[in-house]
């Protein structure tokens, strides 16, 4: 009888220490786990990158902050949102609306607050930016006109005043976007500088890179590379010519057009031409048949994977053209032409192939080769619906820990 009395007493100890070591192990596995997945990047060393691009604008305020906050680049107040790495604008913020001062003065305070949370905004030229600095105002409505006060204090604003300091500044014709750092910074050339070549051309990733202009990259357009350096240079030089001539040309209408200043180079002429970075359509409007046997030899020289542009609208929808190497955000968003609101997202991921993998400190995997597993959707968002227009996931050898 005590015998079976002490059997169940030490039945229930045993039960009991058991139990309770065999769940404080489990919990602390469990712990330890779910701190590595979460707190130390060095644990999982996936990247990602969010970038929203958007379209032309043409002076119109409440229809831009609807597509942003659509899009969520900024917040319900029209703040930054601190969701996106890149906003992405492609020109033709001006003409055919009266918001002009007020949408580049949101640009500014949009490309403040990214900055100090880690993002970033890319601004460019259009067509309608450069007309305006030329003097050719055939689109500029009168109303438009008073909200600087004068054709004189619109001229001083667009040269020597805030918007014009900001063109100079804070815009580019041309921008290269890599979708992963190994292969540079925003605007980091292609081909690639001296010393850095090696690293890059031979980088399964070295054409991870999506390019932006208004209008678009011909074939037939001799200064591409070193892309975006080579038409940004020239975009720089001409600007600065237009914008310190003194005083500026009287405008067109009713004053004839004024043309580029007399010491414009050709190759500043030819990027303002009719195969230039600004009004180039033969993306938009030629076969894909054309189009198609094309893209590629501009891809490649110019190091991106896909050619983002605006300037040739479709009313109804981003046009995107042989598998997406060609993608045409003009919707037409300003209620002068009452068009589609929308905005291209890219979301960019770089993970470790096997999951294992992810639990290895980054220290112990350094200088080794690693399978990666790259994924790139590209989404039209719209109002009422959001499209993929692209999904691309493919696996890559390297190196690409520690970003
Ligand atoms: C065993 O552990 C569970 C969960 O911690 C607890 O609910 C249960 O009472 C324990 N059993 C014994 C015999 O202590
Ligand atoms: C965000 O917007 C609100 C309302 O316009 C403004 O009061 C606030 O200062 C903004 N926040 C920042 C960080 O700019
Ligand atoms: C250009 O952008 C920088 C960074 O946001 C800003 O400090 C500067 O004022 C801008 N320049 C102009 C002329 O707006």
């Amino acid at each position: 009888m005590a015998r079976l009395f002490f059997l169940a007493v030490l039945t229930v100890v045993l039960a009991f220490y058991f139990n309770s070591t065999a769940s404080r192990h489990i919990q602390s596995t469990l712990q330890s786990y779910l701190q590595e997945s979460q707190t130390s990047p060095q644990a999982a060393p996936s990247f990602t990158r969010k970038i929203i691009a958007v379209g032309d604008l043409h002076g119109d305020l409440p229809n831009a902050l609807k597509v942003l906050q659509m899009a969520h680049v900024v917040d319900a107040h029209g703040n930054w949102s601190g969701e996106i790495d890149f906003f992405v604008q492609t020109g033709d913020i001006i003409d055919r609306g009266d918001d002009t001062i007020k949408l580049y003065e949101l640009m500014e305070q949009l490309r403040e607050q990214a900055q100090h949370s880690g993002g970033k905004v890319l601004s460019h030229l259009g067509n309608h930016e450069w007309m305006n600095a030329i003097g050719d105002w055939r689109y500029v409505y009168p109303s438009e006109i008073a909200t600087f006060g004068s054709v004189a204090a619109r001229q001083k604003m667009l040269s020597t005043g805030e918007i014009g300091r900001a063109w100079a500044q804070n815009y580019s014709t041309a921008s290269r976007l890599p979708l992963h750092p190994s292969i540079g910074i925003s605007n980091t050339d292609y081909p690639p500088a001296f010393g850095v070549e090696d690293k890059i051309k031979h980088s399964p990733l070295s054409h991870a890179a999506v390019s932006f202009v208004h209008g678009g990259l011909a074939p037939t357009y001799p200064h591409l590379t070193p892309y975006p350096s080579a038409i940004n240079a020239l975009s720089r030089s001409l600007l600065h010519k237009l914008q310190s001539q003194s005083p500026q040309p009287s405008p067109h209408p009713p004053n004839p057009y004024p043309g580029l200043p007399s010491d414009t180079t050709w190759e500043e002429e030819r990027m303002y031409g009719t195969d230039g970075p600004l009004w180039y359509r033969g993306w938009a409007l030629e076969s894909d048949k054309e189009v198609c046997s094309s893209v590629d030899g501009v891809l490649e020289k110019t190091g991106v994977r896909r050619m983002i542009m605006g300037h040739t609208p479709d009313f109804q929808k981003i046009v995107s053209r042989c598998d997406g190497k060609i993608i045409i955000i003009d919707t037409g968003i300003s209620h002068a032409y009452g068009g589609a609101l929308s905005a291209l997202s890219i979301h960019y991921t770089l993970t470790p192939a096997d999951p294992t993998i992810g639990r290895t400190p980054v220290v112990e995997n350094h200088g080794q080769k690693q399978v990666w597993k790259e994924t790139e959707v590209v989404t039209a968002i719209y109002e009422d619906r959001d499209e993929v227009l692209v999904y691309n996931e493919r696996e890559v050898e390297g190196n690409f820990a520690g970003y």
